[in-house]
């Protein structure tokens, strides 16, 4: 997907966005880039398409969006990539088989993390399909971790914090893998990609 593509120069400066270079292309949703003056941070470019429902549903799915990333804002949990800022940036129509279908393009500011190491991704994996209860193992986590630890380096009382965090979080992610978590310089394990984040209530 080229978002790039369905933006005007204009936008981006309109917007005081003036993109880097690109730290990964991703699948489904959008595009990240580094931003100029600002090595902390990265925007992800997203776009939601109209899905030929009805109009109101296509923007009733982007006021969804808008409000999850501006309660994500202010919630900011600390297992989530922080999020500083989120725009609309264009409305557009383009021309599909079935006729004119429109959407939106949305960028997000964020903190900018890093990408985990091979042990990291390992175990990271194992603790997802334990969240995601993929596989059925009743052991307590923490012997888990501790068994792939004499195999794997990874620092095991981060990782059992996260673990401890996905638990406890009212939010939910909805598209919990290995790939969608990333680090900060602290070696804090955060889950990018939260465009599907459903908000919670705190009890
Ligand atoms: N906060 C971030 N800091 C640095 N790189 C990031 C960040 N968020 C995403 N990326 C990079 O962009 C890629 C795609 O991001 P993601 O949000 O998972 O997009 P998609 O919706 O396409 O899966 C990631 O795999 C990673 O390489
Ligand atoms: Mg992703």
């Amino acid at each position: 997907m080229q978002v790039l593509n369905l933006l005007d120069d204009k936008v981006l400066q309109a917007n005081n966005i003036e993109l880097g270079e690109p730290t990964g292309f991703g699948g489904a949703h959008g595009e990240v880039f580094e931003l100029v003056g600002l090595p902390d941070r990265v925007i992800k470019l997203s776009v939601l398409y109209d899905t030929f429902n009805y109009r109101e549903t296509f923007q009733n799915a982007f006021l969804d969006i808008e409000m999850t990333f501006a309660k994500l804002i202010v919630a900011s949990p600390s297992h989530f990539v922080r999020v500083f800022d989120f725009s609309k940036l264009a409305i557009g129509r383009r021309k599909v088989v079935f006729g004119p279908q429109e959407y939106i393009v949305y960028g997000t500011t964020m903190e900018k993390l890093f990408p985990l190491t091979e042990g990291e991704k390992k175990i990271l994996k194992t603790i997802c399909s334990l969240y995601n209860k993929d596989v059925d193992d009743r052991r307590p986590v923490e012997k888990i971790v501790s068994e792939v630890a004499q195999w794997y380096d990874f620092p095991v009382d981060k990782v059992l914090t996260f673990y401890s965090q996905l638990l406890s979080c009212p939010h939910i992610h909805n598209d919990c893998h290995r790939r969608n978590i990333m680090k900060d310089s602290n070696n804090n394990y955060k889950l990018i990609d939260l465009d599907l984040v459903k908000i919670g209530d705190y009890k």
